[in-house]
């Protein structure tokens, strides 16, 4: 996962690289480290632990001088965290360092070859392979050094590069691993993501796969692998500088938990036009949709939550069968695809290995592949035959809140936009989409109605464990509601369909166990209620969500949880902004490291 930073300009690149480390923080943070062109030399600082160490260590980058260096904060995969296994790495002779994100798959075999060449090893990680073959390739052309180099990679990289004969310039390169440059006025930067420059630049490249990146306080210079220099589409991006801060708020999850009224509201003016949906970069004929006969709807962690409601959706509105698969089990389970099948895989980040993995074999046995995706330029989005970008604008908290309901926002527009296609605008059509454009006041009253949200998480912190039941829709809720929970409080939190409960689970339900009931639709409310008295009578408290005026459940229910009252099939939007507020509140009654919950990071490049 890890974040990677370059600076070049006119300025001190070391506070700056701290301060743009600290916008990528959320993609590892367990060391950092940084390295800078200072009187000619590489000076470099490196801290286990939080970014904060760094910081302390170099007095917010002013100890270290120069206006050129890289910056790299980390999640571990090999090695511990340690001083010695954090970024930057430095070849044997000190004359390269370089900062990396990535996983290099054959590093065993480069650390045996180069060994056996006399290089030694200091740390454990993958990456000190690429320094030290910089320094075995190094005959005088850093080009053919780098080219060297890159052809003795097998996995996944995004480089940055300090070679100290170049002092007035670093290079840069990716493969399968996002990489940004940004350019701003005699200053440029790459970056993992975004956000970190975004203070800086609204102007960015993408480079391709083993382009060369040559970045000074200049330009920036691109190099293909056959050494041509290239022209890459430059784009402007419309993010909000203080979209990517916490305003205020203690915590980006809270924040982001706040902007969803908004990033709804853009969602949605972003893809219905004149009362009829119409996707930028999406235009399929009606003699396309008729012929598909399956979609796979694929996706990790709490995106493949929301695709189990697009998947819901879709096939209730447009009788296609829909699959939904996690990424990671798509790409090996030899899924049946041709050109009828459409398969639609949904990622905030744009870069979660697994799925872009799924995309690729589904993209190679001729399945046209629709990408729901929050980040442009992304890898996701920019290998997909078409996208559509959910305009939560930039998520920081791990745990994803407003990307994920614009997934299952955006889902419900495709399931409607290909109903369209098939003509089957009967029915709720109309009510779904006027509904739609009620979610943002729908979902603001539940946030103004936090406060009962806030008591309930005071009252229930101290709870060990949590069980989250529904059925449907409320299903897919219950299980996005227990993994909110459980990875920003860590309390152990699962979820069941309400109908399984009997089938085992139900035997860990005893006196005081919490049970978080979602019965939001009217359809299989009296279902779920009966499941709700089963726990009840075994002792459990139950929390439910309901839609507002149905106290049928008082009867059951220790707390009832009213929401605003849409159809069914609209509700999981609304409801899940009560889970994502219970599951933050309790978090931050036990004390939690909300933002960055251990072990987690927020965009998974590794299988
Ligand atoms: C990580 C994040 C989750 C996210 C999942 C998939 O586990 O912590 O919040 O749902 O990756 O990420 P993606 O960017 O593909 O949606």
């Amino acid at each position: 996962m890890c974040g990677i930073i370059g600076y070049a300009g006119k300025k001190q690149a070391a506070p700056l690289l701290l301060d743009g480390l600290k916008m990528l923080e959320y993609r590892g943070y367990d060391s950092s480290g940084i390295a800078v062109f200072d009187g000619g030399e590489i000076k470099m600082s490196k801290a286990k632990g939080r970014l904060e160490n760094l910081d302390v260590l170099t007095d917010g980058g002013k100890k270290l001088g120069g206006v050129i260096g890289i910056g790299h904060t980390r999640w571990a995969t090999h090695g511990e965290p340690s001083d010695i296994n954090s970024h930057p790495h430095v070849s044997e002779t000190g004359r390269f360092a370089v900062v990396h994100n990535g996983i290099i798959e054959n590093y065993l075999d480069i650390r045996e070859f180069l060994t056996a060449k006399g290089f030694t090893f200091k740390s454990q990680t993958d990456t000190e392979v690429v320094v030290q073959l910089l320094e075995y390739y190094h005959k005088g052309d850093i080009f053919e050094t780098i080219r060297k180099t890159l052809n003795k990679l097998k996995g996944s990289y995004a480089l940055g590069i300090l070679a100290v004969f170049e002092p007035n310039k670093f290079f840069a390169v990716r493969k399968d691993s996002p990489l940004v440059i940004g350019l701003g006025k005699r200053e440029n930067f790459v970056a993992s993501d975004i956000p970190a420059v975004l203070k800086h630049t609204r102007s960015f490249i993408l480079p391709d796969d083993k382009d060369i990146a040559v970045v000074d306080g200049n330009g920036v210079l691109l190099y293909n692998s056959n050494h041509e220099l290239v022209e890459r589409k430059r784009f402007e991006v419309d993010w909000d500088v203080e979209s990517a801060k916490k305003n205020g708020y203690p915590h980006f999850m809270l924040k982001e938990i706040h902007e969803q009224p908004k990033a709804v509201e853009q969602t949605i003016a972003a893809c219905i036009k004149g009362g009829e949906i119409a996707f930028e970069n999406v235009d399929y004929s009606e003699e396309y949709v008729k012929k598909l006969d399956k979609l796979y709807i694929v996706a990790c962690g709490s995106s493949y939550h929301a695709g189990m409601i697009g998947k819901y959706f879709i096939e209730r509105n447009c009788r296609i069968p829909a699959e939904i698969d996690l990424a990671s089990e798509f790409r090996y389970r030899r899924p049946i695809l041709d050109e009828n099948t459409l398969t639609v895989v949904i990622s905030q980040s744009g870069e979660t290995a697994d799925t872009i993995a799924a995309m690729r074999e589904a993209k190679e046995h001729s399945s046209r592949v629709l990408a729901i995706v929050n980040v442009v330029g992304s890898t996701i989005a920019r290998e997909a035959d078409d996208v559509i970008i959910t305009r939560a604008g930039p998520e920081m908290a791990v745990a994803t809140t407003k990307g994920y309901t614009t997934q299952v926002l955006t889902l419900q527009l495709l399931g409607l936009y290909l109903a369209g296609k098939l003509g089957r605008t009967g029915g709720e059509y109309a009510k779904y989409l006027e509904e739609i454009k009620c979610l943002p006041s729908a979902m603001q009253e539940v946030i103004d109605g936090k406060e009962q949200l806030q008591i309930l998480a005071s009252k229930y912190f101290g709870n060990d464990k949590a069980f989250f039941i529904g059925r449907g829709n409320d299903y897919a809720l219950a299980l996005e509601g227990a993994l909110k929970l459980k990875e920003i409080s860590y309390i152990h939190a699962e979820s069941y369909a309400a109908g399984e409960l009997k089938h085992g689970t139900i035997s860990l339900i005893e006196q005081g166990s919490l049970v978080i009931a979602c019965l939001t639709g009217d359809e299989l409310y009296d279902k779920t209620l009966s499941n709700a008295e089963e726990v009840k009578t075994r002792g459990a408290l139950v929390i439910a969500l309901v839609k507002r005026g149905h106290t049928a459940i008082e009867g059951q229910a220790k707390h009832v949880v009213e929401l605003p009252a849409l159809s069914d099939e609209i509700m999981p939007c609304v409801a899940a902004v009560s889970l994502q507020l219970l599951a933050y509140y309790i978090a931050a009654a036990r004390g939690c490291d909300i933002d960055k919950p251990r072990n987690l990071a927020k965009s998974v490049t590794v299988e």
